[in-house]
């Protein structure tokens, strides 16, 4: 049964996909098994915080702290205020920013973020240009300590940018066909003989 507090952020979800099609990237929050999935690949033995990045309603924010990540840990980017509002008052001992998860390297300059255990993104990547997803792939593994994965997830079946498009190594780690639509899990990790 849906509760009611997912069923009010869904709708706030739907209302401000209609208003911003191209920032939000999709039609409703990411569902349980996809967030779950996603939640997954964090190796909760590695230090560090984990950063999450266009964070909207907080669907995998929950999700990181189910699977054993504790909210101090965490670093919540959401560029959208109201969003970013309600991420505050949800996650009180999380780090929040409302500021532009693509320029995430200069935010952690400005932070002094320590390299993190992972990064997560639920960024809508297929609408921006490839120069622009190389620029943010490879300024978030810059920010992750040797062997740390970026997770992303896209709706399609293709990586938002190929192995042979960046100096990275790529890993399809999950499709979760139960999420609407259909989403896949795509961990990006900096390639050995970089950094
Ligand atoms: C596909 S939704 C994902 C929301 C949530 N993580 C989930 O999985 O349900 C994309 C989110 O990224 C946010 N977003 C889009 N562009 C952004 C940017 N440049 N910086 C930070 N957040 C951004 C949107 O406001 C939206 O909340």
């Amino acid at each position: 049964m849906i509760s009611l507090s997912t069923l009010s952020d869904s709708l706030r979800f739907v209302a401000t996909a209609t208003r911003h099609p191209l920032k939000m990237g999709a039609v409703l929050p990411s569902g349980h098994y996809l967030v779950t999935a996603m939640a997954a690949q964090i190796d909760l033995r590695e230090p560090g915080p984990v950063i999450e990045l266009g964070s909207g309603t907080g669907a995998i924010t929950d999700a990181l702290i189910k699977h054993g990540i504790d909210q101090r840990r965490l670093i919540l980017i959401e560029s959208h205020q109201s969003f970013y509002d309600d991420l505050q008052k949800r996650f009180p001992d999380a780090r929040c920013f409302c500021d532009d998860a693509y320029d995430i390297e200069t935010l952690a300059k400005q932070n002094f973020f320590p390299k993190a255990a992972a990064i997560v993104s639920g960024l809508p990547l297929r609408t921006q240009s490839l120069k622009r997803k190389r620029a943010f792939i490879e300024s978030a593994l810059r920010l992750l300590r040797p062997g740390a994965p970026l997770i992303q997830f896209s709706y399609g079946l293709s990586p938002p940018v190929e192995e042979h498009q960046i100096d990275a190594t790529l890993i399809a780690a999950e499709t979760v066909w139960k999420n609407i639509p259909p989403a896949r899990i795509w961990v990006y990790k900096a390639s050995e003989h970089s950094g």
